[in-house]
């Protein structure tokens, strides 16, 4: 269980409204609202780690500074909950931070540097889908040592009200998820894989059901995140784990590992 990001300090979120449905997905423009750290470590941690002991949960950082993510990294490294930081560097929703920091080749790879240095449980990165050269950001992200990449986040997106005549998000641009994006992470997360075959990757965009799932897999991930699916059918993570097992056993394949990354040699 990847949790919500986390922030240094505790942020509001946008403007409202801050979610609208779109044909095959959704956009938000929920801001980062959070906690902040103190309240996350003192209140979210103990109450998540109770309820849901066999987890394996991993904490989504998002800083506006590297000197921001180191200073989350430290203080919840200790924590014993999170068995991996995940670097949100990719969010479209943030004026500072986000995918700002993840278009640029030379600030992911200092931060990714810099959290391996005092990081005591692997640091994923999780990549933007908003930047012409994704491949050149997860090469820098696995020269610097990230444990796995993440492809992808949302897409900037908007909607317009025809009647109000006005953009819909009170923030006006949002990020694109679901199955219409879909495709496009599935490309970004392909290539990848072609371009580091030994990185461990993450599929993350659109999955709802467990051919999507299938497909990341045959991209080359070893594992898939899933977000949006869930608001609209809170069942879909065990519809698409009944769905692997059967699709292994049809095609014969003993581990994920057998069919990992087939589609892409
Ligand atoms: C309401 C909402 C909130 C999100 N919040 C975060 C967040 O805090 N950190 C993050 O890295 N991604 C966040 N995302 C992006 C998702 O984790 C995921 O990358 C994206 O939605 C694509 O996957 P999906 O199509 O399965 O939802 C959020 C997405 C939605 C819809």
């Amino acid at each position: 269980v990847i949790l919500k990001s986390v922030s240094k300090n505790p942020r509001p979120g946008n403007v409202p409204p801050r979610c609208c449905e779109t044909d095959s997905g959704m956009i938000n423009s929920i801001g980062l609202a959070n906690v902040g750290l103190d309240k996350f470590i003192a209140e979210k941690l103990p109450a998540f780690a109770a309820s849901n002991p066999d987890a394996v949960c991993i904490a989504s950082l998002a800083g506006e500074t590297l000197d921001e993510f180191l200073y989350l990294a430290e203080k919840l490294s200790g924590s014993g909950t999170i068995k991996a930081f995940e670097l949100n560097i990719s969010c479209p929703n943030v004026a500072k931070g986000g995918m700002h920091f993840g278009a640029d080749c030379n600030a992911s790879r200092q931060l990714v540097e810099e959290m391996k240095k005092i990081s005591s449980v692997p640091v994923w990165v999780k990549v933007t889908p908003s930047t012409t050269d994704p491949v050149g950001v997860a090469t820098v992200c696995a020269e610097a040592g990230a444990d796995a990449v993440v492809a992808t986040n949302t897409i900037p997106a908007m909607k317009i009200d025809i009647t109000r005549c006005r953009p819909v998000l009170g923030n006006t641009f949002g990020g694109l998820s679901g199955p219409a994006i879909f495709p496009a992470s599935l490309r970004i997360a392909y290539m990848i894989h072609r371009a580091l075959p030994e990185l461990p990757l993450v599929g993350c965009g659109g999955v709802d059901c467990g051919e999507k799932a299938v497909q990341y897999i045959l991209a080359g991930c070893s594992a898939v995140e899933i977000g949006t699916a869930t608001f609209r059918r809170p069942d879909t993570l065990a519809e698409v784990k009944q769905f692997l097992s059967d699709y292994m056993e049809k095609m014969g394949f003993n581990s994920i590992e057998e069919f990992r990354g087939l589609a892409a040699r």
